[in-house]
């Protein structure tokens, strides 16, 4: 209807328009044939009065000659009539003859050309005609035609050409409107099929078999051609958009109002973001040392939202309400925290097993073996299902944005898109994806694979992430992979995989930055009884195999070799979250990690401070910060991690620009930060070089280097890293309405 209206308006308007600067031309051709046609009257009047009149002057009747003209008068168009006999006489003339017309200036009314005479009455046309007589001297005849009818008859013929012209522009719209409400029909269904890669052409047998007709092929290459068009375009807009935007929560809360019509969004998890633990008699509120809660913890306090994660904590259960939800963070909530039960052995198989021991250790390589096991796997099978029950249980529209994270729910965008296939799934994997030799390995593979690509958006840290898992899927299962886009198609469903690069709020929370770097300096030294002046390096991570700390360690113990000068001189604190201490393999790094601690601190921590503190313990963000506060250093040796969030927290923890990074070269952070001191951490001489060149770094040059990290971790926020994603979600939403195919679309 709008575009019916903002067709025929213009249309209207333009079709007036035209009428209106015809109307004078059609008013001066319309005179011409009046004036003519009156010329003509005016001589058959002539010729028809010439003899009665003559015979009246011969018998100088000049009284009847008056009423015989008076009589020619009663003819509407005719005003007046005259006669002079000679130039010099009277007029003998009708009623109404006007003053101006005497026989002394008839020669202004005589001779070709339109003789008009302006009156109250209206023009009036006056004719001068010779009168010829063999009997009688030649007089003139004067007729004066009424003209008013010609503008009363103009008037008429422009409101017919007004009429006429309305109505022709009326019948134009009307067809044009209805071939253009066929054409968009007919040019959207081809669209649809083009987008689908059905071609444009359908052929009658295809129609009979509506599930996925072949496409004629001459035209694949052409809906191929337009699907890429819209992807770079889309890329475009997507680009300039977000180069103007500046990432905060009210900037995600805008998309999602407005990209997303205030969709509500549900994470999934396995870790959840607050834990309620039982000590003792009392009730403490935990949050996690996970990169993934630090950095979705932020999103959700924007978007509001559910988010369903494991119930983990001892007293987790006491918190819920009847749909096991609660509100968060506890003391402000912003969120609802659905808490989902595991069994003992549910956990078990699921989290230790499969996930731990099987994906964790298959996906990093750090050279621990992945154990995999039928009755882990069920477990996992299970347990993804349970998850599944619980998003479809709490999405409240049939078109759902699920957030899928990580490894502990390969299986779970499957069972969403089973049971709700126009949900938008954007799955993240936290860690790396490994090359396909060493993906190889897994017993499930397949169902790994196809369980992910249930997703519509499938993200990684790095590109490197998703050329291994294209690599992956074109290896092991048989879908469409289009490396030109990075879209895999499988079971008619296609799903993009892409990077977006995982990052931290952005300015850090005000509670982690109140106490300033010089009290923080003063109070951690004070409280690891270490002298003012000390050289304090940190590490802060979950006591995981994948982290290096035995490396980190050794480049430490190594640095004291090279550099004795540094005995006594320089602690470095390591934070370590006790993390799967259910898993042997955790077990024995522990060991291994508190015995080398040991071990160096005997070496070299005889006469003063230790060079290790090791402490295995949770802390809350806000100890942390204060670490990162009072370092020198802090030290990120992982042997291969998916990004690492502590390289982020240290550089946003640095509002004073000081604190030198020196970062694994084999975490997704280090392509982002290369103004950190990236390093091998299988090198330990290469480490502890670092470690030295730490410590006697200038202010200035710490200050360029701090400088620059802090600007990309700012404009890299992780408010950005959700905002693109949802962006690309809205896209997929808008595309998905176009093709028919919801939640499954393109990218
Ligand atoms: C990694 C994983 C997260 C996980 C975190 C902590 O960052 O990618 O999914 O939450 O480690 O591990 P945990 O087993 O304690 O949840």
């Amino acid at each position: 209807m709008r575009l019916s209206l903002r067709f025929i308006l213009p249309l209207l308007l333009v079709l007036a328009g035209i009428a209106y600067a015809i109307a004078p031309l059609v008013d001066k051709l319309t005179l011409g044939w009046f004036m003519r046609d009156i010329e003509i009257r005016s001589s058959l009047i002539a010729s028809t009065i010439q003899e009665p009149l003559q015979e009246q002057l011969a018998a100088n009747k000049n009284a009847k000659i008056a009423e015989f003209f008076n009589r020619i008068t009663q003819n509407e168009r005719i005003y007046a009539v005259g006669y002079c006999p000679d130039p010099t006489g009277t007029v003998l003339a009708s009623r109404w003859l006007p003053a101006e017309i005497r026989c002394a200036s008839l020669g202004r009314w005589e001779g070709p050309g339109h003789h008009l005479l302006p009156s109250a009455q209206g023009p009036l046309q006056v004719a001068v005609l010779p009168m010829v007589s063999e009997a009688m001297p030649a007089g003139r005849l004067i007729v004066v035609h009424d003209m008013s009818f010609i503008s009363r008859r103009s008037e008429e013929t422009n409101r017919y050409l007004f009429y006429a012209f309305m109505g022709l522009a009326a019948v134009i719209s009307l067809i044009t409107v209805v071939i253009a409400q066929l054409s968009w029909r007919g040019w959207m269904a081809g669209m649809r099929s083009l987008l689908r890669g059905e071609g444009l052409l359908r052929r009658p047998e295809f129609d009979a078999q509506p599930a996925n007709p072949p496409s004629p092929p001459g035209f694949k290459p052409i809906a191929r051609d337009l699907q890429r068009l819209i992807q770079e375009l889309e890329a475009d807009t997507r680009a300039r958009d977000e180069s103007q935007v500046t990432w905060t929560p009210e900037a995600l809360r805008g998309i999602l109002r407005g990209e997303l019509s205030g969709e509500d969004v549900i994470v999934v998890s396995n870790r959840e973001p607050y834990s309620h633990q039982r000590r003792g008699e009392r009730i403490e509120v935990q949050r996690p040392a996970s990169g993934l809660v630090t950095a979705l913890e932020p999103i959700m306090r924007a978007c509001s939202g559910t988010w369903i994660a494991h119930g983990s904590g001892s007293a987790d259960r006491d918190f819920v309400d009847k749909n096991d939800c609660v509100g968060v963070p506890p003391d402000k909530p912003a969120y609802q925290l659905r808490r989902v039960w595991l069994s003992a052995e549910e956990e078990a198989g699921y989290y230790y097993g499969f996930s731990n021991e099987g994906l964790w250790p298959l996906c990093h390589i750090a050279h621990v073996r992945p154990t995999f096991r039928s009755s882990d796997w069920a477990q996992y099978v299970a347990v993804n299902r349970k998850f599944a029950k619980a998003v479809v249980s709490e999405a409240k529209t049939k078109d759902p944005i699920v957030l899928v994270q990580d490894y502990h729910m390969a299986l779970l965008p499957k069972m969403i898109r089973d049971e709700l296939p126009n949900a938008t799934i954007i799955t993240f994997w936290h860690i790396p994806w490994p090359n396909p030799e060493s993906f190889a390995i897994c017993p499930w593979r397949e169902e790994v694979l196809e369980g992910l690509l249930g997703s519509s958006i499938l993200g990684f840290h790095t590109q490197f992430h998703c050329n291994n898992f294209v690599d992956t899927v074109d290896r092991f299962i048989e879908a469409r992979v289009d490396r030109a886009s990075f879209n895999v198609t499988f079971g008619g469903k296609s799903t993009a995989v892409r990077r977006y690069p995982i990052s931290i709020a952005w300015p850090p929370e005000a509670e982690m930055m109140e106490k300033s770097v010089a009290d923080c300096r003063s109070s951690i030294r004070q409280l690891n009884d270490l002298p003012q002046e000390h050289k304090l390096g940190v590490g802060v991570d979950r006591l995981d195999y994948t982290k290096g700390i035995v490396e980190r360690f050794r480049a430490i113990e190594r640095l004291l070799e090279l550099n004795p000068d540094w005995i006594g001189r320089f602690t470095f604190v390591q934070i370590a979250a006790p993390t799967r201490s259910g898993i042997d393999e955790y077990q024995h790094h522990e060991e291994q990690v508190r015995a080398m601690a040991a071990r160096i601190n005997t070496r070299f921590g005889r006469q003063g401070p230790p060079p290790i503190v090791l402490k295995i313990e949770h802390h809350e963000p806000r100890e942390v910060y204060g670490y990162f506060r009072a370092a020198d250093l802090c030290f990120v040796s992982s042997l291969h991690d998916g990004m690492n969030l502590v390289a982020k927290e240290f550089v946003g923890a640095r509002d004073d620009e000081r604190g030198v990074l020196i970062l694994s070269e084999f975490t997704g952070a280090a392509r982002e930060l290369p103004e950190a001191l990236v390093v091998n951490p299988y090198d330990a001489d290469q480490c502890a070089a670092a470690l030295h060149l730490a410590l006697t770094m200038s202010p200035n040059e710490q200050r360029d280097r701090m400088r620059l990290m802090r600007g990309l971790v700012a404009e890299y926020n992780v408010f950005r890293w959700a905002g693109r994603m949802l962006l690309d979600a809205a896209a997929m939403r808008r595309r998905s309405r176009l093709t028919d195919k919801p939640g499954t679309s393109t990218l």
